[in-house]
């Protein structure tokens, strides 16, 4: 995989793309209603440089038919690529920049998980030098695979969000990140002081928030690492500064739930807890979300909240499966997200093929009595660009490559291993062709990632 830079904004302020396209407009929805894909066989990707944001960024001018567009632009350079797809940049809702070198460690389940590996490991997030390597090495990986976009953990440790935000800006990606408050139940080296931590939350919200691509997300990191104190102070940031992102764990694993309910007896459910505390908002986005009921998920949907889903976490620590028909009929918001290092795989096409399987598991909430239900590839392909960024509050902005949009993409190869290439020609139709790609794509399939901000890593 390669990183393109788009030509130089002073010298060329508009630029096109030829290739098969696929993109998401606003309001084009199948027979039930649900987002569908636009796709163009030959497709032409008009951007251009909008300077008038900080940083500058590339926006998507037309995106439709080559026939049709040449036309309309006719002077503009045109970078072709025959036999390539150009689709929107991948968005991850939920992943751990220090558990990067965690991912395949296995575990009873999630509180083992943690106390075994994942604290342990965070602590050397302490070191600046680790921090900024383990940072680079996340990002790297991200790109890798096509992602763009994403909500992510840092450590506890300051230095950790100041090295992954600073180096997010140098390459131009957009990604929410935050400090993680944890200061109680938690092993020396990750525990961190509520005072202290509210301060330095505050710190890095003027920090970053806002500049160029990046935003801040306050992270508490579940409802039984943060003190009341510290899930109040988290709280009244997020009221302070209501256009940052809230992001936390909720309702993962049978365990963890019986231990938020001894801990706060008297809350109806976990959830409950955050909105006790005025947690649950907009651009507030809960990871996992397996053991809800009907009561919680009205309260996502009413509060403006969103669920990150998953699914190869959820199976990798035997967590149990997202109830997506239940989310569904209830409207509540959701996404994908690789949640690297429980999750196993940085791909987006693992975490869609994982989310089919989970989609066809049924749920563990009515104890896999539910039928399970199929996902179709242009939900999953949605749920992890423009479904993600509808969650993010960012939709329209990024994942979608509608006109207007920011012009992060991926230059996907449906030819680049055999069994894809035979797959792939054989595709009656654009919904067999994706199923292809998530079945049987990786990072290999990812020939380029190309970013709005025109900055790219070596
Ligand atoms: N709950 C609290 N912390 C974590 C974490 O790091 N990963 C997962 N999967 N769940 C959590
Ligand atoms: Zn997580």
């Amino acid at each position: 995989m390669s990183m393109t830079a788009p030509p130089a904004p002073e010298a060329a302020p508009l630029h096109a793309y030829r290739a098969a396209l696929l993109w998401f407009a606003p309001d084009h929805t199948d027979a039930h209603g649900q987002p569908a894909p636009r796709y163009e066989a030959d497709g032409l990707l008009v951007v251009a440089w909008d300077g008038a944001v900080a940083g500058g960024v590339w926006r998507v001018r037309a995106v439709g038919a080559y026939r049709d567009l040449r036309a309309v632009y006719p002077d503009v350079a045109v970078t072709h690529w025959p036999g390539r797809l150009i689709a929107p940049g991948f968005i991850d809702l939920h992943l751990h920049c220090p558990q990067t070198d965690v991912v395949g460690s296995p575990a009873e389940g999630l509180l083992p998980w943690l106390e075994r590996y994942t604290y342990p490991h965070e602590t050397h997030c302490a070191d600046p030098a680790y921090a900024t390597e383990v940072a680079g090495v996340f990002l790297d990986e991200l790109q890798r695979h096509g992602v763009t976009t994403a909500l992510a953990f840092a450590s506890s440790h300051p230095v950790a969000a100041d090295t992954l935000l600073a180096q997010a800006h140098q390459r131009g990606l957009r990604l929410m990140a935050g400090k993680v408050l944890q200061d109680r139940h938690s092993p020396d080296g990750v525990r961190d002081a509520t005072e202290q931590s509210l301060t330095d939350t505050e710190t890095l919200i003027q920090r970053w928030h806002g500049v160029g691509r990046l935003g801040y997300a306050i992270t508490p990191r579940f409802a039984p690492s943060c003190s009341d104190a510290q899930l109040r102070g988290a709280a009244e940031l997020a009221a302070r500064y209501p256009d940052v992102w809230v992001q936390t764990h909720v309702a993962e694993n049978l365990d963890e739930v019986r231990w938020v309910r001894e801990l706060y007896p008297n809350d109806r459910s976990y959830l409950s807890v955050y909105q006790r505390f005025g947690l649950l908002r907009p651009r507030a986005v809960y990871a996992h979300g397996i053991h809800l009921d009907e009561d919680d998920r009205a309260l996502l949907r009413d509060s403006g909240s969103a669920v990150a889903v998953c699914p190869s976490s959820n199976f990798f620590l035997g967590s149990g499966c997202f109830d997506f028909a239940s989310a569904d009929a209830a409207g509540c918001a959701y996404g994908l997200a690789s949640d690297i290092g429980a999750g196993t795989s940085f791909s987006p096409f693992h975490t869609m093929l994982a989310a089919y399987a989970a989609g066809r598991s049924g749920s563990v909430a009515a104890g896999y009595a539910k039928l399970g239900v199929s996902l179709t590839p242009s939900r999953l392909w949605w749920l992890h660009t423009a479904g993600a960024a509808q969650a993010l509050g960012l939709g329209g902005v990024v994942g979608s490559l509608c006109v207007g949009s920011e012009a992060d993409f991926v230059v996907l190869n449906p030819q680049v291993t055999p069994l894809l290439a035979r797959r792939s020609a054989q595709a009656q139709n654009l919904e067999e062709l994706l199923f292809a790609l998530i079945v049987l794509g990786d990072d290999r399939a990812v020939e380029r990632t190309v970013l709005a901000s025109g900055n790219f890593a070596a």
